[in-house]
């Protein structure tokens, strides 16, 4: 028993006596109150800690061969596959709302072994580069995700030998899909494969065709996640085979999120990246402390779909929830947003 027994009465009922001067705290001149600065709009906007631009939304497209398509994703309410002349309709719209800033995967005509179409300057994504470019030039920033997965036919990241991805096979033809994407203009080569050695491979092989202004937005951390479910429907790159656990991260570490971060940045990383964003907003926090170079995190298309689900369920308020996992992302420390809500804030004016 811990009562002690010389502040109760034999009832156990407190009376006057039983209440020292420091029990109960009485209202005094000088007491702290935090509330005072949540008692309006204005004054809350004031003191905010965090705040979203929408210069730090970066929007996800799925480019396809052809002219005139546009198909819904049905994992991914409101993102779509189209094709180039379509996406410079959609990039315009976005602009004008205030989405400066795109991120380019393709889905080729045809996959093979090697995924030597993600190579082809003809390709879905160096066009929609050009495309774009020639219709927005520098108003856009073009960033173009550098991975084999959507242009193998086995839909690993990489070259398969012996059931493996074989790591140093597999940079050559990296080097080429950035240099392709770079060629067609794009501002940001965004390499999303995880194999070691890849930042330096992709820097070395722009810089020797001049294009040292190209700037590499590195997957650094990027983990083996379930949350990427719903983009494999939509970029056709689910893997035939196994999983991709032998060289994307283990959700159970960060330490070696780290290591993966300062490799990256060491061999010429402009921008390093979180992947997923809401599950590891710690690893986002640890990177920001250790690095100079801006942060970037990806929101992806499992965290989206599950809001997206779960709001036409009519269990959440999607304006409520969707910004504050954005601003979760932005408390976290991360300066650039890759999401597929940020045409849905601007567009309903969230912000
Ligand atoms: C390709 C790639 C993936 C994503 C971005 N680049 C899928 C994967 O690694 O399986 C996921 C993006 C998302 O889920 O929104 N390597
Ligand atoms: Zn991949």
């Amino acid at each position: 028993m811990s009562r002690d027994d010389d502040h109760f009465d034999d009832d156990d009922r407190l009376d006057d006596d039983d209440l020292d001067d420091d029990s109960i705290e009485i209202p005094a001149p000088g007491m702290q109150r935090p509330r005072r600065l949540r008692r309006s709009i204005p004054l809350r906007d004031a003191v905010a800690e965090t705040r979203l631009h929408p210069s730090m939304f970066c929007q996800p497209h799925f480019v396809v061969p052809g002219k005139k398509r546009r198909e819904e994703i049905a994992a991914m309410p409101g993102i779509v596959r189209e094709s180039a002349d379509n996406l410079v309709r959609t990039v315009e719209a976005d602009l004008k709302l205030g989405v400066r800033h795109v991120l380019l995967f393709g889905l080729p005509a045809a996959k093979n072994a090697t995924g030597d179409g993600a190579l082809d300057l003809e390709g879905p994504v160096p066009v929609a580069i050009k495309a774009l470019k020639k219709a927005f030039g520098a108003d856009l920033l073009v960033s173009a995700d550098i991975c084999l997965c959507a242009y193998t036919d086995h839909g690993h990241c990489g070259i398969v030998e012996d059931g493996e991805v074989d790591n140093d096979a597999t940079l050559p033809l990296l080097a080429g899909m950035a240099s392709a994407c770079a060629m067609a203009g794009a501002d940001i080569v965004a390499p999303s494969d995880m194999m070691d050695g890849r930042v330096a491979a992709l820097r070395v092989a722009l810089d020797g065709q001049g294009l040292q202004d190209v700037t590499i937005m590195s997957y650094a951390a990027k983990y083996a996640s379930a949350y990427y479910g719903p983009f494999r429907e939509a970029a056709d790159s689910a893997p035939a085979f196994g999983d991709r656990r032998s060289y994307q991260m283990d959700p159970r570490n960060v330490r070696e999120a780290l290591r993966e971060v300062k490799l990256d940045v060491e061999e010429g990383a402009d921008i390093v990246m979180v992947k997923p964003a809401l599950a590891y907003l710690d690893v986002i926090r640890r990177v920001r402390e250790i690095v100079d170079v801006p942060v970037a995190c990806y929101n992806v298309s499992g965290e989206y779909s599950m809001v997206k689900a779960a709001a036409a369920a009519g269990l959440v308020d999607e304006q409520r929830i969707v910004l504050e996992n954005l601003y979760a992302m932005r408390r976290a420390g991360s300066d650039i947003l890759i999401t597929y809500h940020g045409r849905d804030v601007l567009k309903g004016s969230w912000l």
